[in-house]
């Protein structure tokens, strides 16, 4: 298949598909984790996060394919399983989503500077799915952190509520 796009952009493709995978997989720790605290909405709160993190890879994946270049995945290191409190793990899936909109926004300054199209097309997608989800991670780290430990249920009903609304009420 004819290359579409250049081996330096692919590359960086490459590496961002790492680090969906990667998010993905923290957001599977942070859920089992929520599971064993007995806090069940965020567990699955976490279990559709991870789910969207591997969709987000599979698009890159399928968007590299379509672009006739090789998938050449990077190894992904162990994501961290154990937390001192709820605040900490919210923080740490605030921080992955800042990392992963810092990614993005490399790779687009890449795509542009590299005069390509298809790629900063592609990106728009990225970037708009990044501001939801750092709008709603950051959220999220605030009413936890507002609720303190002791108030766990209150955001457990919360999310409850959200959860519903949007159709994916299950565990
Ligand atoms: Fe795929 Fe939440 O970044």
């Amino acid at each position: 298949m004819t290359p579409l796009i250049s081996k330096k952009v692919a590359a960086a493709i490459n590496a961002q598909i790492g680090l969906e995978f990667l998010a993905s997989h923290q957001y599977e720790a942070i859920a089992a984790w929520f599971k064993l605290e007995g806090l069940p909405r965020l567990k699955a709160h976490f279990s559709k996060q991870a789910a969207e993190e591997r969709d987000h890879a599979h698009r890159f994946i399928s968007y590299l394919l379509d672009a006739g270049m090789e998938l050449a995945l990077p190894a992904i290191p162990a994501p961290q399983c154990r937390f001192k409190s709820a605040e900490e793990a919210a923080q740490l899936a605030l921080d992955h989503e800042l990392q992963v909109t810092d990614s993005i926004k490399a790779l687009l300054n890449l795509a542009e500077k590299e005069n390509d199209h298809f790629t900063q097309n592609s990106l728009q997608w990225f970037i708009n799915e990044q501001l939801e989800e750092v709008s709603s991670a950051d959220e999220l780290l605030q009413i936890i952190s507002r609720a303190g430990d002791a108030g766990l249920l209150f955001v457990e009903h919360y999310l409850a509520t959200k959860l519903e609304a949007d159709g994916d009420d299950k565990d």
